[in-house]
C-alpha cells in the first residue's frame, strides 16, 4: 500500500511533473480550439459569399426597377432562416432600400459595413461581438452590366453557434487534461515511491535499527543509487567494528579503571608476549642518536611521534629496537653488530642500528619515503615524486630491516612491531621466511582516500607488503576505513567489513584504530616546582621574553605542520588587536628535519623570511612578536616553554595524530593554558575542548588567538581539566597495551604468506 506523506519526494515529484504536463496540454488545447474557431469563421465567410452571389442578380435587377416594384421584389428575397439572419440592400448613395425583418435591431452596424463596401468599392467582412447574438457581416458592392455602382448587398449571420462550439471543445479538452493529470500523478507517484521512497525508507529504518538495536541484518538491497548500497555495507561494518572496539575498551575500563602505568604495561606485555617471546620494535628513526658537535659526540633524542611514543613502551617492556643509525657518531657508540643498550646510564632495552650508505639513505629515506609516500599520504598539496631508483633502495633497505629481525629473533619467536611508512614492505618480507612471527604494523601518518593512494606506481607492492602483518593499526577509524577501501579497490583480496579484516592469499590481517598518546612529563624527569620556575625565568631572560604573554608552537620543521599559516594568523591577530602589541609574543620551537630534501630547505627559508617580515612590521626597540628558535630542543626546554606559554598552537594542515597537542595538555599540571588545535590533526577527535581551527582560515585562526587571550580562567581550567583526564586515561601505555592485546589475539595457525611482488627487483 502506497502511503505518501505531505512534502514527500514522490508527492513533490508528481506535483511538478503533473503541473508541467497540465500547463503544456492546456496551452496546446487552447491553440487548437482557436484554430478551429478560425476555420468555422472562414467557412461561414465562404457560405456568405455564395449566398451573396445567389441573390446578387435579382437584387441588381430590383435596384434598377422603379421603387415600389423593386421594394416588393426585394422584400420577398431578403428574409433569412436558421443561422442566416437575412440580407440588407443599400443604394449607391448609402440610403437603405430594404432589409430582412430580423435585421431591424442591427441596422446601425449593417449600415456602417454597407457604407464601407460602397466607399472602398470592395468586399468588407466584419464580426460584431458587442451585440447579442454576435454577428458575422459580409458586404459586397453591386454594379450594373457596364460596371457602374448600383448599391451594396449585406449578408448577415448569427455566429453564436461558433462560439458555443469553441466553448464545448475547451470543456472537452479540460476533461481530458484532468484525466491525463490524474494518470500522470498516479504513475509518477507510484514509480517514485517504488523506486526511491520505499528503498530509502527501508535503508533509514535499517540504519535506525543498526544504531539502536545493533541489528546483524545486511543492509537492504535494490537501493536506487548503487553506490549507496556498497557504502551502507561499509558504514555498517565500520559502525559495528567501532562499537565492538568501544565495547572492548569499556570492558577494560570497567574491569580495571586505573590509569595505565609503565609497570602495568610491563606485566600486561608479559601476558601478551608469553615468557619466551621477545618484543622487537622496528622504525626508521632511532630513539637515541649520537651526533658530533664541535668534535664531541652528543647524544640527542630525535623529535617526532614515533620516538616520543615508543621509547616509554620499550623502557617498560624491554626488548630490541631496530632503527637506522643516522647519527654521525653512531658507529662509535655501538658494537660490531650495531648494538648498544639504552637509555644511556639506565639500560632498559637494546638498540640495534642498521647502517646504510649515503646513496641508500637518499633513495630509501629522502626519496621514496619522504618525497613520495609522505606527501602522498598528507593532503597538503605537495606533489609526490616517485623514482624507480628510490624504490629499489626502499625495497633493499626494507629487506635489510627484515633480515635484522630474522637474525635477532630466536627460535622461540618474537612479537614484531613495525613502525610507519618507511617500512611498509617489512611485514610480508618477515612472514615470507618466518611465518611464526607475530607481526604488527602501525601507520603513524594519515591514510587518505584511495584516489590519493592510486598515484603510487608501487601501490600493489606497498599494500601486499603491509598485509603481511597480522595487525595493521592506524590512529583513527577513518584511516582504517580508507585503508580497507583502498585494498578493496586495488587488490584481489577478501574483505570482511564486519570484522575489519583482509584476507590475502590465505593470510588474514586485522585492521584497527589505536589513537597514539604520550607519557607523563614527570616520568621524563623534567624539572618541576622551583627548578621549573627557575628554568622558565632563565629562558625568558635569554630570549627577551620577560613580561610578555606567550603562545608557543613546537614542531619538526615540516610543510605539513602549517607553520606559515600560524605566523600569518599571529600577524593578523596583531593587526586586528593592536592592544596586544608589545605584550604578546609567539615562540616557535622548530627542529630542523629532513634538511637534505630541497623542499624542506625551502620551507625553513620560507618560514624564516615570513617571521622576519612580520617582525619588521611590528617589532619595537624592546619587543618582537615572533621568536623562531630553530634548533634541536631537548625535553626540558620543550616542557619549560609549554609551561611558560598560555597558549599552544598546533595548526597542522594534515596530521595522523600530532603528539605535541597531547604533550602540551600533559605538561599543564597547573590545569591552565589554552590549546589551539587544527581540525585536520587526528588529535582533534580526542580533544574537542581545544579551540578547533581550520588553519587555512586566517581570520578564524586570528580570532581563536584573541579568544584564547581573553578566555576567563574558569573556562580555561574547565577545558584543560577535561583534556587532561582524556590524555591521562588514554596514555601511551594504554595504547601499547591495546595494540599488544589485539596483536596477541590474532595469533592462529600460520597460513599461506603473501609475498612482496616487485616488478623492479
Ligand atoms: O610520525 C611520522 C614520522 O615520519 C615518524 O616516522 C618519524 O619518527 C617522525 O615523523 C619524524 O620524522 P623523521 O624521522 O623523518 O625525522
Amino acid at each position: 500500500m502506497i502511503r505518501l506523506r505531505r512534502g514527500s519526494t514522490p508527492l513533490r515529484l508528481s506535483t511538478v511533473v503533473a503541473t508541467v504536463i497540465g500547463l503544456t496540454i492546456a496551452l496546446l488545447a487552447w491553440q487548437q480550439s482557436e484554430r478551429e474557431r478560425q476555420f468555422d469563421l472562414q467557412d461561414l465567410a465562404r457560405r456568405a459569399r455564395a449566398l451573396a452571389f445567389q441573390v446578387a442578380f435579382p437584387v441588381r435587377d430590383a435596384l434598377q426597377a422603379p421603387d415600389p416594384v423593386a421594394e416588393v421584389l426585394r422584400r420577398q428575397r431578403l428574409e433569412g432562416h436558421g443561422r442566416l439572419l437575412g440580407y440588407a440592400v443599400y443604394r449607391v448613395d448609402g440610403t437603405p432600400l430594404a432589409q430582412g425583418t430580423a435585421l431591424t435591431d442591427a441596422g446601425g452596424t449593417v449600415k456602417t459595413i454597407a457604407g464601407r463596401a460602397l466607399h472602398y468599392r470592395q468586399e468588407v467582412l466584419a464580426i460584431d461581438r458587442d451585440r447579442e447574438p454576435p454577428l458575422h457581416l459580409l458586404a459586397v458592392p453591386l454594379r450594373d452590366q457596364d460596371g457602374a455602382p448600383l448599391g451594396a448587398l449585406v449578408v448577415v449571420h448569427d455566429i453564436e453557434f461558433i462560439d458555443k462550439r469553441a466553448r464545448a471543445r475547451l470543456g472537452q479538452f479540460a476533461l481530458w487534461i484532468l484525466v491525463v493529470l490524474a494518470l500522470v500523478f498516479g504513475v509518477v507517484s507510484g514509480g517514485a515511491w517504488l523506486a526511491y521512497e520505499r528503498p530509502l525508507r527501508r535503508l533509514a529504518d535499517w540504519m535506525r535499527r543498526l544504531r539502536l538495536e545493533n541489528v546483524q541484518d545486511a543492509p537492504p538491497r535494490g537501493l536506487p543509487i548503487a553506490l549507496l548500497e556498497s557504502e551502507s555495507s561499509r558504514l555498517a561494518a565500520s559502525y559495528r567494528a567501532a562499537r565492538a572496539f568501544g565495547r572492548t575498551r569499556s570492558r577494560h575500563r570497567v574491569r580495571q579503571d586505573r590509569v595505565w602505568s609503565r609497570e602495568r604495561l610491563r606485566s600486561h606485555a608479559i601476558d601478551c608476549l608469553g615468557e619466551q617471546q621477545q618484543l622487537i620494535v622496528l622504525s626508521n628513526r632511532e630513539p637515541y642518536m649520537h651526533q658530533l658537535e664541535d668534535g664531541e659526540a652528543r647524544m640527542i633524542i630525535p623529535a617526532g611521534g614515533v620516538v616520543t611514543a615508543l621509547d616509554p613502551v620499550l623502557r617498560a617492556c624491554g626488548g630490541l629496537w631496530v632503527a637506522h643509525g643516522a647519527g654521525d657518531a653512531d658507529r662509535d657508540h655501538a658494537d660490531a653488530h650495531g648494538r648498544l643498550t639504552v637509555p644511556p646510564g639506565d639500560a632498559r632495552y637494546t638498540l640495534r642500528r642498521i647502517w646504510m650508505t649515503r646513496e641508500e639513505e637518499q633513495g630509501y629515506y629522502e626519496g621514496f619515503s619522504n618525497e613520495g609516500l609522505w606527501p602522498m599520504c598528507h593532503l597538503t598539496h605537495e606533489r609526490p615524486i616517485f623514482r624507480a631508483a628510490d624504490w629499489e633502495h626502499y625495497v633493499r633497505i626494507n629487506q635489510r630491516f627484515a633480515d635484522a629481525v630474522v637474525e635477532e629473533s630466536g627460535d622461540t619467536g618474537a612479537v614484531v612491531l613495525v613502525q610507519d611508512y618507511q617500512l611498509a614492505l617489512v611485514p610480508a618480507m618477515l612472514k615470507a621466511v618466518r611465518p611464526d612471527l607475530c607481526v604488527g604494523l602501525f601507520w603513524h601518518i594519515p591514510w587518505s582516500n584511495p584516489e590519493a593512494f592510486r598515484i603510487c606506481p608501487y601501490r600493489m607492492e606497498i599494500l601486499q607488503g603491509m598485509l603481511g602483518a597480522d595487525l595493521v593499526g592506524f590512529h583513527l577509524q577513518q584511516y582504517c576505513n580508507n585503508f580497507l577501501d583502498t585494498v578493496d579497490r586495488m587488490l584481489e583480496a577478501r574483505l570482511d567489513w564486519d570484522h575489519f579484516a583482509v584476507e590475502l592469499r590465505g593470510h588474514t590481517s586485522q585492521v584497527r584504530p589505536f589513537p597514539i598518546s604520550v607519557q607523563s612529563w614527570k616520568e621524563r624527569k623534567v624539572p618541576q616546582g622551583q627548578e621549573l620556575a627557575d628554568h622558565i625565568a632563565k629562558l625568558r631572560h635569554a630570549h627577551g621574553l620577560e613580561g610578555v604573554r606567550l603562545a608557543v608552537g613546537v614542531d619538526r620543521i615540516d610543510y605539513t605542520k602549517g607553520m606559515a599559516e600560524r605566523m600569518r594568523a599571529v600577524a593578523r591577530f596583531l593587526e586586528k588587536h593592536p592592544q596586544h602589541r608589545g605584550t604578546f609574543s609567539f615562540v616557535q620551537l622548530g627542529a630542523p628535519s629532513r634538511t637534505h630534501i630541497p623542499r624542506y630547505r625551502e620551507y625553513i627559508n620560507e618560514i624564516e623570511t615570513l617571521a622576519d617580515d612580520i617582525n619588521r612590521e611590528y617589532q619595537t626597540g624592546t619587543w618582537q612578536p615572533i621568536h623562531f628558535l630553530v634548533a634541536h630542543h631537548d625535553a626540558t626546554a620543550v616542557h619549560s616553554f609549554m609551561r611558560m606559554a598560555e597558549i599552544c598552537v598546533v595548526s597542522s594542515l594534515h596530521d595522523g595524530m600530532n603528539l605535541v597537542a597531547k604533550e602540551f595538555v600533559a605538561a599543564r599540571e597547573d590545569n591552565d593554558g589554552v590549546l589551539i588545535l587544527s581540525e585536520f590533526a587526528g588529535a582533534a577527535r580526542e580533544l574537542p575542548e581545544a579551540l578547533i581551527i581550520n588553519p587555512y582560515d586566517v581570520e578564524q585562526f586570528a580570532d581563536a588567538l584573541a579568544t584564547a587571550m581573553d578566555m576567563e580562567p574558569a573556562e580555561r581550567r574547565a577545558r584543560m581539566e577535561r583534556m587532561r583526564r582524556s590524555v591521562d586515561e588514554n596514555n601511551i601505555y594504554r595504547w601499547a597495551a591495546a595494540f599488544l592485546t589485539e596483536l596477541a589475539a590474532t595469533r592462529g595457525p600460520p597460513g599461506t604468506i603473501p609475498v612482496v611482488e616487485s616488478a623492479s627487483l
